[in-house]
């Protein structure tokens, strides 16, 4: 009798498990990104399929740059028979209409890095969310900028800051109010912090926003910049070349680490890009889209709310900080 139940325990167990695999297989879960072309974004997907694969399901990504292809997103994962998606949102203010589209499909929803706002601004907290911690990396990036003004012996009175912004994202707001912060408190003057927002988060719409600070300031020999990432860093720093600034001349601080900083570190000589605050795309994609996974594997809801840290890295830093990370 002992013999025949402990055979009925095995079957059972066997079947357990081919149902649960047979469930991982039929798992589809979408990665939605607002800029696809981004080497940040293309890290996360990079990551997020790595999960996909450690657990056997369908990982279904997609780029969306504007509302209406978020609005078509959603509906194409609705049909395609996915439980949930991971998005980063083009515009944060898209709030409200994400989750009712989500829950019209019967979408589980997470955010990743911007986080939803409701009409009023305030962020939708029921939208479980991983950003990065914005205002803590932002004064990384401030101090590390006033660091080097000190080594390299300026007179903080006499050097320009251009704050490259995007005053619509909450977390753009943050991470350039937090690089202000450290600056103030390193004795940097206010009235030299120039604004150059930006139309779009990508380079080229920072590189022409700074290029209207640099002229319109073209007596100031020093200069510092700042922003959302590291494109916005870049588009300032190719702005400083354009109108014959020298690196030496010029502390470029980003955030982000991924191949728009990494190519820049390693070029033969030295440009305005000084350092970035790497942050973590591995977080960011594998373990989001895992968070995803166990909420529609196994009813386990992901946290409410995590904000992720980031490190310092230099031209001759880089290499070990990602390894540090497990990014290499
Ligand atoms: C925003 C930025 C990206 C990246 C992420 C990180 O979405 O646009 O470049 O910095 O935040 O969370």
């Amino acid at each position: 009798m002992l013999r025949i139940l402990k055979s009925f325990a095995a079957v059972g167990i066997a079947i357990g498990a081919l149902t649960a695999a047979a469930h991982a297989a039929d798992i589809k879960i979408g990665f939605v990104v607002k800029q696809p072309e981004e080497p940040w974004f293309q890290d996360e997907w990079k990551f997020a399929d790595i999960a996909a694969k450690e657990k056997g399901f369908t990982l279904v990504k997609i780029g969306a740059e504007d509302g209406e292809k978020v609005q078509s997103a959603i509906d194409n994962l609705g049909a395609q028979g996915a439980q949930g998606f991971i998005i980063c949102t083009p515009d944060v203010k898209l709030g409200p209409g994400i989750v009712a589209k989500a829950e019209a499909n019967g979408l589980k929803l997470m955010t990743v890095d911007d986080r939803l706002v409701n009409a009023d601004g305030s962020p939708i907290e029921a939208v479980p969310h991983m950003g990065i911690s914005a205002l803590k990396i932002g004064e990384a990036v401030g101090a590390a900028i006033a660091d080097e003004i000190k080594k390299r012996g300026w007179d903080m009175a006499s050097v320009g800051a251009i704050r490259v912004s995007y005053d619509q994202l909450p977390t753009a707001v943050d991470r350039v109010e937090g690089a202000i912060s450290s600056l103030k408190a390193a004795g940097f003057p206010e009235a030299n912090i120039f604004d150059a927002p930006q139309a779009k988060t990508d380079t080229e719409a920072a590189l022409n926003a700074a290029t209207v600070v640099l002229n319109k300031h073209a007596d100031v020999k020093h200069w510092v910049a700042f922003g959302l990432n590291d494109e916005a860093v870049l588009g300032a720093v190719r702005a400083s070349e354009t109108v014959g600034i020298t690196p030496d001349n010029f502390i470029g601080v980003g955030i982000g680490g991924a191949d728009s900083a990494i190519n820049e570190f390693k070029k033969p000589a030295a440009t305005g890009f000084f350092g970035t605050v790497i942050i973590s795309p591995k977080r960011h994609g594998y373990e989001t889209a895992l968070n995803m996974y166990e909420w529609v594997a196994n009813d386990k809801a992901p946290p409410a709310l995590t904000l992720t840290a980031g490190e310092l890295a230099l031209r001759d830093t880089y290499v070990e900080v990602r390894k540090n990370l497990g990014i290499e």
